[in-house]
């Protein structure tokens, strides 16, 4: 496996890789490396000759107050955890090689509609740095496809619409959430939690499946989710939303919708959690 940090040296592996015929995948994460993202490595490998992932913790996608500073940072452990997982080339750029010029005059890419409510709402600005720093990988490393987790569930729907819209011909592979044996989403973030709040945590995802029984058997959502919201506030949590949308463009379930996604986001300790659920509604 080969580390690069030079933009140079990545185009010139990538220019021989494409000119051999070979099928590129690219798995975009920000380290700090888990089994949800190494799933992402293992969906890549499954589709694609040759793997990048890019580490990069992305400033213009952190708010002010936000854990840009504190984000962990464990690269020596995220290359040989992505070597062993079968990837070929890690792309892990600095901030300066990306955003020459700083971030205020940078461009920006906004994907309109999906990028607003939910996380966006609470996080603006969020996911226009994610915009913007996955096209600018997917311009640097012109894959065929990359891969995202359903974990952050409107962020592969952002990246979806960017491709779709941008008309960039990558294909997106979504890939399910992986959790801890007791159903908690792997998250990087799970790291700011106690040994109290982390046996508390998964508490969020029990919801989400009692909510989702609920629905999937015809109750009302309004109640259905109210409930919730409330299990959600005795148990601890301070919730953001907790929310049912369609699943392909996160817009509120309509008479008639049949594939629906509830979602969450909720503050516990000093950790932001977010998860989702698929919902097959009657
Ligand atoms: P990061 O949080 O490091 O996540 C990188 C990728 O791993 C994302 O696609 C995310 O959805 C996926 N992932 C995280 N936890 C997962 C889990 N438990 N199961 C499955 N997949 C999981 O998301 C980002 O970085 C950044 O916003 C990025 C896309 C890299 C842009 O900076």
């Amino acid at each position: 496996m080969r580390t690069v940090r030079e933009i140079s040296e990545l185009r010139q592996i990538l220019t021989e890789s494409r000119e051999r015929g070979q099928i590129i995948g690219l798995v975009p994460t920000m380290g700090n490396l888990h089994d949800g993202h190494l799933a992402l490595v293992g969906a890549a490998r499954d589709r694609a000759d040759i793997v990048v992932a890019t580490i990069f913790i992305n400033p213009m996608q952190f708010g002010p107050g936000e854990d840009l500073d504190t984000y962990p940072r464990t690269f020596e452990a995220d290359r040989e955890a992505l070597e062993t997982a079968g990837c070929d080339l890690v792309f892990a750029p600095s901030a300066e090689s990306l955003y020459p010029r700083g971030l205020a005059s940078h461009t920006k890419v906004v994907v309109r509609g999906v990028s607003e409510g939910l996380c966006g709402a609470s996080r603006p600005g969020h996911f226009d740095g994610v915009a913007t720093v996955v096209s600018m990988l997917f311009n640097l490393v012109q894959p065929d496809l990359a891969c995202f987790g359903e974990k952050d569930y409107q962020q592969l729907t952002v990246i979806r619409r960017l491709v779709t819209d941008l008309h960039m011909p990558i294909d997106i592979v979504g890939v399910p959430t992986v959790r801890a044996t007791d159903g908690l989403a792997l998250s990087s973030r799970n790291g700011y939690l106690n040994e109290p709040e982390r046996r508390q945590a998964p508490f969020l995802y029990h919801t989400l499946v009692e909510a989702r029984t609920a629905l999937e058997a015809g109750a009302d959502m309004t109640a259905t989710l109210d409930t919730a919201r409330q299990q959600l506030a005795e148990a601890g949590f301070k919730a953001e939303y907790l929310e049912l949308r369609q699943a392909d463009n996160l817009e509120p379930v309509q008479s008639g919708t049949t594939h629906g996604v509830l979602l969450a986001a909720a503050h516990l300790g000093p950790a932001r959690l977010i998860d989702n659920l698929a919902v097959r509604l009657p």
